[in-house]
């Protein structure tokens, strides 16, 4: 355990008393400090009854312990009048919808696009790609289902929101760089894609070190700076694991909707299970569960499932939805001599580029019924 973001994930499943939902969700654990596996934070009372604080304690000793940490440090300080009305407004849905909205007026006012975009009402439905883990396909899911929709005539964007890991820009081939337009940035657009990508703005690959805070200001900035122009989708490609990007997206657009996507293993799908939660507790709807790299096709045409079986089904089932599909291992077939070369993009007309065009029609019954 080394980030702050690994502690808050391992927290999720502990609920404040009074309001019956994760602490972490509620911003009651502060102060997060991790050192040479040891972990000091400080928890937020709003129960301060000695039951109360001592079995807050004990849950979260023992959830660090279980996820890796060494020595923890719990301190315990009663929520401030201050925080307190925080949490009023955090759980009156009215408020918080006031809140939402005086949020997005302050960081995107100037440009009433922007916030037209990102308005419950605005009609461009979002959704969110997230996993577990890392290396799933959680890009190659965004990329591909994207430019589905595009075949299908949407107006697409994606928003590469893995601001250090960012991948979109490569796995489609762009080369180009925005250009900018009175100020604005516009999308570089591929295969009937808009993209916009912390890679755009990152020279020759040096690694990004903004720290959390970052994170949330970037996102907003992907709205308020850029020309998106008129959109039907915007698919978010998420971040591995829980984190805060997930809190930021849920914060700015709180009627995105996610895909999780799992590999066919059992332990993959309960890790991304925790995703799965995560995307309940921030209540955003689940469209389904993609399980990516499921089977091999052999020579003969046999199906070899190498990464194990029934992981996906298994996670859909859980988190009561459905498997939108599997996809076969298999790079698409592309040449790099090709003018519309992308490493990650499936040709329409691929058993792979057929399963996506199937998910694609399915998301869009699913929202445009
Ligand atoms: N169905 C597939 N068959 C073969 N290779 C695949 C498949 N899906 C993804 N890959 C490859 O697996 C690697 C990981 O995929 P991808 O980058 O999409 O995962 P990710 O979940 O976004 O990863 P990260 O967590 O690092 O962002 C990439 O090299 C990608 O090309
Ligand atoms: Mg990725």
């Amino acid at each position: 355990m080394t980030t702050r973001e690994q502690v808050l994930e391992a927290l999720l499943g502990i609920n404040d008393p009074t309001f019956n939902r994760p602490l972490a969700d509620l911003n009651l654990i502060r102060d997060i400090m991790v050192k040479g596996g040891q972990v000091s934070l400080t928890v937020v009372l709003t129960d301060e009854s000695e039951a109360a604080s001592t079995r807050l304690r004990e849950q979260v000793v023992s959830a660090l312990k279980e996820a890796g940490a060494g020595d923890v440090h719990v301190r315990l300080r009663a929520a401030t009048e201050h925080d307190r009305e925080q949490l009023r407004r955090q759980n009156d849905p009215k408020q918080s919808l006031e809140d939402h909205q005086s949020k997005t007026k302050r960081t995107v006012g100037q440009n009433p696009a922007s916030s037209r975009l990102l308005s419950p009402d605005s009609g461009v439905h979002y959704i969110a790609v997230a996993s577990g883990k890392g290396g799933v396909g959680k890009s190659t899911v965004t990329v591909n289902l994207a430019v589905a929709l595009a075949r299908l005539g949407k107006k697409v964007g994606i928003i590469d929101a893995d601001i250090y890991g960012f991948s979109v820009p490569d796995m489609m081939g762009i080369e180009e760089r925005p250009e900018t337009r009175d100020d604005k940035i516009l999308p570089v657009e591929r295969f009937g894609v808009k993209v916009i990508s912390m890679g755009f703005f990152v020279e020759d690959n040096s690694p990004v070190i903004w720290r959390g805070p970052m994170l949330g200001k970037m996102l907003r900035h992907f709205f308020s700076a850029v020309e998106w122009g008129e959109l039907e989708y915007i698919l978010l490609d998420l971040p591995p694991g829980t984190g805060d990007v997930a809190l930021d997206v849920h914060q700015l657009i709180p009627h995105s909707k996610e895909i999780i996507v799992t590999t066919p293993h059992a332990t993959a799908a309960f890790v991304a299970a925790r995703a799965g939660a995560m995307a309940k507790r921030t209540e955003h709807e689940i469209l389904g569960v993609v399980e990516n790299m499921s089977y091999y096709v052999d020579k003969t045409g046999e199906k070899a499932y190498i990464f194990g079986r029934g992981g996906g089904a298994k996670l859909a089932e859980e988190l009561h939805t459905e498997l939108l599909a599997q996809i076969p291992l298999g790079a698409p077939d592309n040449h790099i001599s090709e003018p519309d070369f992308s490493p990650s993009v499936y040709k329409a007309d691929t058993e792979t580029g057929r399963i996506y065009a199937e998910v694609a029609a399915r998301i869009v019954e699913k929202l445009e019924p």
